[in-house]
């Protein structure tokens, strides 16, 4: 009995904190794995299209449409990152003009949305794949952030022993017609939390190398003066199911 009332307690409270800013029932779900086992359950890995992972609560609808080579992460903290990649039918071919939104936290870990009164939003925007299905845009080297833990969510990770970081990514989710629309991250190769994610939401598949260099030419033709990253990953989209 005891037990039960302190879920019932901490459901409450979870409902009790929610905003339109703040989903503390959607981050209980996230810590539970129960948000990642509907996504197993919704997306299974097929035909070779890429795995599938959590929306997470910091994706905003509408962003704004951007062009290939912009800077998402413009006036925002942290080291340049080029991210590039190709839409691509499970066959290898590729998807021209589908829409690719990407999000993004800055390097103090920070999505645009936590901030208060910044004037436009940073560290997202939505592009479209070109004739070859590329698409390529300047943002900053992902960092692993912390979730909230003031709520119930935090209570069931701090019960369990665990961690509240979520290893470093880049979110993205990527529509075009006669395909499913896909919601995944790319994670950046040897975090260290990439084994204990507060949400269950790492794949190996889903996991790049985020590549160091020198000041110089970069793959898009910019000449840069300070160190730069690049990462390169195909996002393969499945056929519409029926
Ligand atoms: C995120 O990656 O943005 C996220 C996902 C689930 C819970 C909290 C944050
Ligand atoms: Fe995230």
């Amino acid at each position: 009995e005891e037990e039960w009332a302190a879920g019932i307690a901490g459901l409450t409270r979870a409902g009790q904190m929610s905003t339109g800013g703040r989903q503390e029932v959607v981050l209980l779900s996230d810590v539970l794995g129960v948000s990642m086992a509907v996504v197993g359950a919704n997306h299974p890995a097929a035909g070779g299209a890429t795995e599938s992972t959590v929306l997470g609560p910091f994706f905003v609808d509408g962003a704004p449409e951007v062009e290939n080579g912009a800077d998402l992460g413009a006036g925002a903290p942290g080291r340049p990152c080029l991210m590039r990649g190709r839409v691509l039918g499970a066959g290898g071919a590729p998807v021209a003009g589908a829409a690719i939104d990407v999000w993004q936290a800055d390097e103090a870990g920070m999505y645009d949305v936590q901030y208060a009164g910044l004037e436009a939003p940073r560290g997202r925007g939505r592009l479209h794949a070109d004739r070859d299905g590329r698409f390529w845009f300047w943002s900053v080297l992902p960092v692993a952030y912390p979730i909230p833990t003031d709520g119930p969510a935090g209570d069931v990770l701090r019960a369990g022993g665990r961690e509240a970081m979520r290893p470093a990514h880049v979110h993205f989710r990527v529509q075009a017609d006669g395909f499913e629309t896909l919601t995944t991250h790319v994670f950046v190769a040897g975090d260290p939390h990439l084994g204990s994610d507060a949400v269950f939401g790492v794949k190996r598949s889903l996991i790049a190398p985020f590549t160091a260099h020198e000041p110089g030419r970069t793959p898009d033709g910019r000449e840069m003066d300070r160190p730069y990253h690049s990462m390169e990953y195909d996002l393969v989209l499945a056929p519409v199911q029926r």
